[in-house]
């Protein structure tokens, strides 16, 4: 062998070996480079040590020089691509290892909370009957709560104990009062009789009929507030179903059917639903809905044929337009459906509990 050819082959050697170390995605590919090159038994090197037999006599002092040069190239290169690996800059030079063949984080995905899964599809059953969605305030004025519902000043509907009243910064001794109440002398605060968390989405009804004329026919989902403590079957805050419908020569037979209706759609197949004679300030007659699922009977809230002082108080003609309205509770239907026995479960946050919906 001519010393340039065994010099030419070191050179190739020099340069496949360093491009390889540095190619290295990860420790494991960066030792096979070195048993590949570096291996004391059968590494590249090593082979090309034996060619150094073949040269010539006279050559032999120089291709020993040449081939101590390479050997040192290739464990520099080594070394370096070693110190790249550990320093966690990760081996290849040409950026961080990536292995596209490992499989990847699965990110979890949630879904909808069962009540407003719940709520979607009561908006869309109700929608399949014509009721458009309609929306009022959660903090409410006593007209709206009480009055036009025809629930006079006297009710025990209306006690401080029975609602979330809310608590302004008053006026004492006739002076305005400024502050958050938050400071080292605290402000004074007097429950405002005008303000409190709705108790009722019945407040809806009202909002909307001041707005338009019959014929209405709306629904309204969302949250009430009433200082319930909670157990399993209440809850300070739940969300109610609330509908309406005015319109001329509308009868009792109008709002059972649509109940009817309602229920066997979200329960599926042929519910019986069952009204007990109840009173509601805001309907004449008044009932309590319940509806067979499962052979038992389960109470779903208020209903009747809206009274005349509620029309009349919104400007409506009750000798022109009748209706019906009813209020339902949104956590009841879901939590009978599903059977939760404890709606304390739907505000807990137990992912355990809420992925199964
Ligand atoms: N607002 C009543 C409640 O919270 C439920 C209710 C009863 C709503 C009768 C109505 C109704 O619209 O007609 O218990």
């Amino acid at each position: 062998m001519s010393l340039d050819a065994f010099i030419a082959d070191l050179d190739a050697l020099v340069a496949d070996a360093t491009s390889k170390f540095a190619a290295a995605a990860d420790a494991a590919a960066l030792e096979a480079a070195r048993v590949e090159f570096l291996g004391a038994k059968s590494g590249k090197l090593k082979d090309a040590q034996k060619g150094l037999g073949a040269v010539g006599k006279d050559d032999k002092p120089a291709a020993g020089k040449k081939f101590n040069e390479v050997k040192q190239a290739i464990e520099a290169a080594f070394a370096a691509a070693q110190d790249r690996s550990t320093s966690g800059e990760g081996v290849a030079a040409t950026g961080p290892a990536f292995d596209p063949s490992q499989p990847g984080t699965r990110h979890r995905l949630g879904h909808l909370h069962p009540l407003t899964q719940t709520i979607e599809e009561l908006k869309d059953i109700m929608g399949r009957l014509g009721f458009t969605v309609a929306h009022g305030p959660e903090i409410e004025d006593e007209r709206h709560n009480f009055e036009a519902l025809n629930i006079p000043k006297a009710h025990p509907a209306r006690d401080p104990l029975e609602n979330f009243y809310l608590a302004v910064a008053g006026k004492v001794h006739g002076a305005s009062v400024q502050g958050s109440g938050l400071n080292a002398n605290p402000e004074p605060r007097t429950p405002n009789p005008e303000l409190l968390l709705r108790s009722q989405t019945s407040t809806v009804q009202i909002r909307v009929m001041e707005a338009q004329q019959p014929p209405v026919r709306i629904i309204s989902l969302g949250r009430v507030y009433r200082p319930d403590d909670a157990d399993a079957t209440h809850y300070p805050m739940f969300h109610q179903i609330e509908g309406l419908l005015i319109d001329k020569h509308v009868t009792m037979a109008d709002l059972k059917s649509t109940l009817r209706l309602f229920a066997g759609s979200y329960f599926g197949g042929e519910v019986h639903i069952r009204f007990r004679p109840s009173f509601f300030p805001f309907t004449e007659p008044s009932v309590e809905v319940d509806m067979q699922w499962n052979d038992r009977w389960i109470e779903m809230g208020g209903a009747g044929m809206v009274d005349p002082n509620v029309l009349r108080a919104v400007g409506y003609d009750p000798e022109q337009v009748s209706g019906f309205a009813f209020g339902l509770g949104v956590e009841r239907v879901c939590a009978r459906r599903h059977q939760v026995t404890d709606i304390r479960e739907f505000y807990r946050n137990d992912v355990r509990f809420l992925e199964q919906f």
